[in-house]
């Protein structure tokens, strides 16, 4: 009976020219804003989290109260905010502290912590693959965070950090390049605006003065 319903579907599936291999697809949203103008692949969970305009994640990306801006690049593997345990009580299961029955059970009728903390996440902020980001942090415009990185703490704008609790490794630009481009915001410009970039993509100090000159556009 099963096989038989499983044939029904992947029949449906071709009908439309959409070619499963073996597996169906899991992609979750829910209570979240996507743009139309995000990609995001593969399976993934988004759940209470905002993504931005021209940002794309990668396959198996799971997210949780996560707000990503604009133009950022997201490796495979992304674990973004999936709670918080308190370490300090008698136990670390829920069932004692959430209403939330996460193993089926509950013992409360009020949550005694907070759970989950807001993630933010900049704009042209590059994440390599296999990334992990605990509750409440922010990471910064235009931070990288290497692959297989564990972040624990904040990540300011610019930084680079990579490891396991992940450290500041350098930093993109000088201060004051960095300055210069957090003032630019040249993330909020129109498509024109962004032609600048494609530019001089490798001139940045070009690009910046280019950008000053022009004011607001
Ligand atoms: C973080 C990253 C961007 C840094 O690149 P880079 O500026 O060329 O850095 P370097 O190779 O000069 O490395 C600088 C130092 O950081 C260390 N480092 C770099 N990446 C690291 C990582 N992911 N984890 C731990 N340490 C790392 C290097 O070992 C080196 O240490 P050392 O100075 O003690 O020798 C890059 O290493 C990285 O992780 N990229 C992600 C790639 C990826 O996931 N691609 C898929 C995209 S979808």
């Amino acid at each position: 009976m099963r096989a038989f319903f499983k044939k029904i579907i992947l029949k449906f599936f071709r009908f439309f020219g959409i070619k499963l291999q073996g597996t169906i697809v899991k992609r979750i949203v829910v209570e979240s804003e996507v743009s139309e103008k995000a990609k995001i692949h593969g399976d993934y969970t988004i759940r209470k989290s905002k993504i931005g305009d021209y940002t794309y994640i990668s396959q198996n990306s799971h997210l949780s109260m996560t707000q990503i801006g604009k133009f950022c690049s997201i490796g495979p593997n992304l674990m973004s905010g999936w709670g918080i345990h308190p370490v300090s009580a008698v136990s670390t299961s829920p069932m004692f502290y959430s209403t939330m029955k996460q193993n089926g059970f509950s013992l409360v009728t009020q949550n005694k912590i907070e759970e989950q903390k807001p993630i933010i996440i900049g704009n042209d902020v590059f994440i390599g693959m296999n990334v992990i980001i605990l509750d409440g942090l922010t990471i910064g415009d235009g931070a990288i965070i290497g692959a297989g990185s564990v972040v624990v703490k904040d990540v300011a704008p610019y930084e680079i950090v990579a490891g396991n609790p992940a450290k500041v490794i350098k930093k993109r630009f000088s201060d004051d390049i960095i300055d210069r481009l957090l003032v630019s915001k040249w993330w909020d410009k129109d498509l024109e605006g962004l032609k600048l970039i494609e530019k001089y993509f490798f001139e940045v100090e070009t690009f910046l003065n280019e950008v000053e000159e022009l004011g607001d556009t």
